[in-house]
């Protein structure tokens, strides 16, 4: 094993939990991390791309592999993760499922708003409670929440969506400079679009985010690990950035506009989307 994959093994190991692992940026995340040592824990819940990822990581790298199949939005979530890990040491953390969705407001239940809260918000408050206080008390580890560009100002049609990434990148930035004292890094990833499977399948449909500049999964977990301890957060992607610091010099009301006629444009088929069918 290289010399910095050891030190990565002794500060973040022996094991990592992956809270939406088996594809896409968390499918990318369980394979950089393996690839660095760290055992991996899945969890996600579809059991079949579950046990082909964990059959693939222990084939690959030679890593073990516990997989949990569960959805971050049960009630049950934080007993059925504690139960099966309880045994072994997660020494990083990386909360990447959300339910994310583009639309306008009224398109989704209350019901669905609020099982979105408990993916994209309670999901990673609670793991993070559970195993960063485990982090703490060691003096190592690592955190990753993923979140996304439309969690830095108002982004209307991604607008509760957004309001949930806003969340994440909060609790991550001020996790940063409040677990650093104690040898834990934590970091908010904030991706621009990246192609995962459920992007994929989404600009699939006619015209949907055309000529827009997209990243690769690996691409954003490098990043994402490259910027870990050094930053409170990473916007990955330069063009992303660039966007972002353009963004930032604009009257906050020109700056919200513009995102919401850019989700008009690449996402909504051009038209503004009625609140009401
Ligand atoms: N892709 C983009 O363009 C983009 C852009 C900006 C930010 N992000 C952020 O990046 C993160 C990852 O996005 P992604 O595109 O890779 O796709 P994703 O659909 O958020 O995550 C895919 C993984 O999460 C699992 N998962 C999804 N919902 C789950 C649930 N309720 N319970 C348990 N597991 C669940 C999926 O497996 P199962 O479906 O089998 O459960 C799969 O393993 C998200 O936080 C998103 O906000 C993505």
């Amino acid at each position: 094993m290289a010399k910095s994959s050891a030190r990565f093994k002794e500060k973040y190991g022996p094991w990592a939990l992956i809270a939406g692992g088996s594809e896409g940026i968390g499918g990318a995340y369980a394979s950089a991390l393996a690839e660095r040592g760290l055992n991996i824990v899945l969890v996600a819940r579809r059991p079949e791309l579950l046990e082909s990822k964990a059959i693939k990581l222990k084939q690959q790298y030679g890593v073990e592999t516990r997989t949990i199949e569960l959805d971050l939005a049960s009630p049950q979530m934080l007993d059925v993760i504690s139960d099966k890990t309880n045994d072994i040491e997660i020494g990083f953390l990386v909360y990447n499922a959300a339910l994310a969705s583009v639309g306008a407001f009224f398109d989704s239940t209350l019901e669905g708003e609020l099982t979105r809260l408990d993916i994209n918000c309670r999901g990673p408050l609670s793991l993070t409670y559970h195993f960063g206080r485990k982090m703490i008390e060691r003096k190592r580890g690592g955190i990753i929440l993923m979140s996304s560009g439309a969690g830095l100002r108002g982004a209307p049609y991604y607008t509760h969506y957004a309001a949930t990434k806003a969340y994440d990148i909060v609790m991550a930035e001020s996790l940063w400079y409040e677990f650093r004292p104690y040898n834990v890094d934590v970091l908010a990833c904030i991706a621009g679009l990246t192609s995962s499977p459920g992007l994929k399948s989404s600009m699939e449909e006619e015209g949907t985010a055309k000529g827009a500049y997209v990243m690769t999964t690996e691409q954003v977990v490098e990043e994402a690990l490259g910027a870990l301890r050094k930053q409170p957060s990473i916007i990955t992607g330069k063009p992303n950035r660039r966007m972002m610091f353009i963004l930032g010099f604009m009257p906050r009301k020109k700056a919200v506009a513009a995102i919401g006629k850019h989700a008009i444009k690449n996402f909504l088929g051009g038209k503004s989307p009625p609140q009401f069918q």
